[in-house]
């Protein structure tokens, strides 16, 4: 959501808008897709899963093949996650129906299947009615309130994007937490992402190009005394033409808030991971555990708690 420049950290967004960079596409507002837009400027699961993987491995000295995407709109990262082996599996949970009959349509439909007129298709291969099967097998939807509980523990729990701030009472962000923990294995994993520095708060706008399109990140409005924090996100395009995808109506929390509130529910210990920066001062998409990060305008980190 907010973006790298001199001096912030940030996940490696970076990645994700080379990538888009490369492929080109005429976009306007008439017709334009927000889940494909925002899959394509503001998430990265080809840089958030291995990520978690080498986080679990090395905290719990096994892999994690079990994931709960909480406030998962279209799954993305759960698409990516049971990508990874026939043995990993996803459960997604989201309260609109909408971005989740989007990420059904758009992620999970197998590739269709290769016709070859000179060869025969083999038999020991998958073809996509199997490949259709295994994904309905591994991954199931929720059109559910996280705070649902899960139908068995899983071993790594993420919440991301800041979509927690959505909770905007201490009471109701403990009781959230609470959940989570209570859905984990005994030796599972909740991993949540935290945007701060002294620009997060400020009433300001960010733009991102992002090939074909600009990505608009707005931070309309935060109150002191209370934490409302009211953000935007837009997309505008070569002729001119924007549109609204998103509103945001959250508290904005802090990191020690949010460690503390873990605490509070039940989690024993809570890690935190910063990004470090390239010479020029810019995130390079390489977080390290680290207890106090380092004070600039933004910087994001992933919080790591241990059931
Ligand atoms: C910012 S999007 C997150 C999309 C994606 N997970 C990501 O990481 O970018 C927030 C999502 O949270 C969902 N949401 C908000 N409150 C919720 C709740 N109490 N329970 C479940 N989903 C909720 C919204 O419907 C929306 O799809």
């Amino acid at each position: 959501m907010p973006s790298s420049n001199s001096r912030k950290r940030k996940p490696s967004k970076a990645k994700a808008v080379r990538k888009a960079r490369k492929t080109r596409h005429r976009y306007t507002a008439a017709g334009a897709d927000k889940y494909e837009l925002y899959q394509k400027a503001v998430q990265s699961p080809e840089g958030d899963v291995p990520f978690l993987e080498r986080m679990f491995e090395r905290e719990r000295g096994r892999p994690a093949l079990r994931l709960r995407e909480d406030f998962c709109g279209t799954a993305y990262l759960s698409s990516h996650w049971i990508a990874r082996s026939p043995e990993h599996t996803a459960e997604g949970y989201d309260i609109d129906p909408e971005p989740v009959a989007w990420g059904l349509e758009h992620n999970f439909k197998p590739a269709p299947a290769r016709r070859s007129k000179s060869r025969p298709r083999s038999k020991s291969k998958p073809d996509s009615q199997a490949s259709a099967a295994s994904v309905a097998e591994r991954f199931e939807f929720h059109l559910k309130d996280v705070r649902a509980p899960s139908p068995r523990p899983v071993d790594l729990r993420v919440a991301f994007n800041f979509s927690y701030w959505v909770f905007k009472t201490r009471h109701e962000l403990v009781e959230y937490f609470e959940a989570a923990r209570a859905s984990l294995a005994t030796d599972g994993v909740f991993a949540l992402d935290l945007y701060g520095g002294w620009e997060a708060t400020q009433e300001m706008v960010e733009t991102r190009r992002c090939g074909g399109f600009t990505y608009v990140w707005d931070q309309k409005s935060y109150f002191p005394g209370t934490g409302e924090y009211r953000t935007q996100i837009r997309f505008r395009f070569p002729d001119k033409t924007e549109f609204v995808a998103f509103d945001y109506d959250w508290r904005y929390w802090t990191l020690g808030e949010v460690r503390d509130a873990l605490l509070d529910a039940g989690f024993r210990e809570v890690r935190t991971y910063f990004e470090g920066t390239t010479a020029k001062g810019e995130g390079n998409g390489v977080f390290r555990a680290s207890l106090r990060g380092e004070n600039c305008e933004a910087w994001l980190s992933y919080l790591i708690a241990l059931r």
